[in-house]
């Protein structure tokens, strides 16, 4: 594209070297003011780069499939992340991006789901059964806890309650220093320990692919999984790399399931004729035994309650993009080397496709509403089009196995005076944490 005949976006560049960096990471209505302000396509510059955030349906299509050759998505990451999560998914494009994702999908689908329901549900009835002797809790951080231990049993192919407090502490230092302001590389610094913690993690997961390879049929986890996969020209994921998706998923996985079921649990809480629907829906269900994917398939009124927890309380609040090709949107230029951001949380706030918008109904998603049909990407709590979330239906699965041992058997009751303000970083959450009264139903 020759000089640009099209102005820049609107909107302020801010302060020089730190922009507008404060107030995107300390202000929960950074976007929302911007947009009342500029309207949806708007300049910034954020974590030392200038940014342009899009918001609606029509972007969305444009950055995550129509002109997605435009971008890149290892481009778009900040330097933390790159070199803290190697060279994962995340940071790839093209061919390299296309083999890996297909060589990983098995371990996310089919058959290798079905093999993973006991074991979340185990999980899932042991919190459950721990939250009940507790009796009052704080639910972001417990659920935390409960998401890390279902994804390092079957991502990282830890045994259960087994070393899952370390992992978790060292996944925790990890993932601190992917948003430290100044990466100083001493024993000392935020930064420093996320290195320490990153190599003591593929180190452990060193000793797990180690112990696979030993063994002539490794279990079916994620890891095992990986281990075995080819594809059509016999190429496998290496040593090096399965360490570093699976490291990858553990960081994509969990903190997102953790958010979407702290809210599942504030919308239901707060919205007793769902509660009841819900509950009556797991009743006409006749569970007995252990849950099914058959049975997973049937629960359709709790499939519209999670799209609209998707819908209203994105984990997610956008997406990031490096430009490797200037583009005109709206009228607007944004030059090569720019970040674009496509805004998940505004683009569901959209009153032409969502009615009242600000309300929880999950009915707009019933089939005779599916109010999200009547324009392509108009949700997108998991992506969209070919880079569309990876783990979508692992999430999926374990969010309903969740929701299904809670309502059949549990009630809890939200207590008063807290403060459940969404706080968007690093991933959606009540800034109160969520305060319960958590009790059996069974008397
Ligand atoms: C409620 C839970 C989850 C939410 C809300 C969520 C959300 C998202 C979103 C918004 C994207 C696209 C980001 C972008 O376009 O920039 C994405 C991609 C991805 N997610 Fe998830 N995710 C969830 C669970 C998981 C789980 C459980 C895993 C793995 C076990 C996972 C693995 C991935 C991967 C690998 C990608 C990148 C796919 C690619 O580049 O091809 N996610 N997710």
């Amino acid at each position: 594209m020759k000089e640009p005949s099209h102005p820049l976006p609107p909107g302020s560049l801010g302060l020089p070297l730190i922009g507008e960096t404060i107030q995107f990471l300390l202000d929960s209505n950074f976007g929302n003011k911007r947009e009342k302000q500029y309207g949806s396509i708007y300049k910034t510059n954020i974590l030392g780069r200038k940014t342009v955030f899009m918001t609606g349906a029509e972007a969305n299509k444009f950055i995550l499939s129509s002109h997605m050759d435009y971008f890149s998505w290892g481009k778009g990451w900040p330097d933390n992340f790159k070199e803290l999560l190697g060279r994962s998914l995340f940071l790839q494009d093209g061919e390299e991006h296309k083999r890996n994702r297909k060589l990983l999908m098995p371990a996310f689908h089919g058959q290798a789901l079905a093999n993973y329901v006991n074991t979340m549900e185990q999980i899932i009835t042991k919190y459950l059964q721990k939250w009940k002797t507790l009796k009052n809790l704080t639910w972001f951080p417990e659920m935390k806890q409960m998401t890390f231990e279902i994804a390092s049993v079957l991502l990282l192919g830890s045994s259960p309650g087994d070393k899952t407090e370390l992992l978790s502490r060292w996944f925790t230092e990890l993932t601190n220093g992917l948003f430290a302001i100044l990466p100083i590389r001493a024993s000392w610094s935020k930064y420093g320990k996320a290195l320490a913690a990153r190599d003591r993690l593929l180190e452990y997961l060193e000793q797990e692919i180690e112990k696979r390879i030993r063994i002539s049929n490794p279990e079916q986890d994620a890891l095992g999984l990986m281990l075995q996969t080819r594809d059509e020209d016999g190429g496998r994921l290496s040593r090096e790399e399965i360490k570093v998706q699976a490291l990858l998923m553990l960081f994509a996985g969990h903190e997102t399931t953790t958010s979407m079921l702290t809210f599942l649990c504030m919308a239901l809480g707060q919205h007793p004729d769902i509660l009841a629907r819900a509950r009556a829906e797991q009743q006409e269900l006749g569970i007995s035994g252990g849950l099914t994917i058959e049975k997973l398939k049937q629960m359709t009124y709790l499939e519209q309650i999670l799209k609209e927890v998707e819908r209203l309380y994105p984990p997610v609040g956008g997406g990031f993009r490096g430009v490797v090709k200037p583009f005109v949107f709206n009228g607007y230029y944004v030059p090569k080397d720019w970040i674009i951001s496509y805004r998940i949380n505004s683009s569901h706030q959209d009153s032409n496709i969502f009615t009242n918008p600000q309300k929880f109904d999950p009915d707009r998603f019933s089939a005779e509403r599916a109010e999200h049909k009547k324009m392509e990407y108009s949700l997108v709590g998991f992506g969209g089009g070919p880079r569309f979330c990876l783990g979508y239906a692992f999430a999926q699965m374990e969010m309903k196995i969740f929701a299904s041992v809670l309502l059949r058997n549990y009630t809890w009751e939200i207590l008063p005076n807290q403060n459940l303000t969404p706080e968007p970083i690093p991933t959606l959450h009540p800034r109160s944490g969520l305060k319960v009264k958590f009790a059996s139903s069974i008397v």
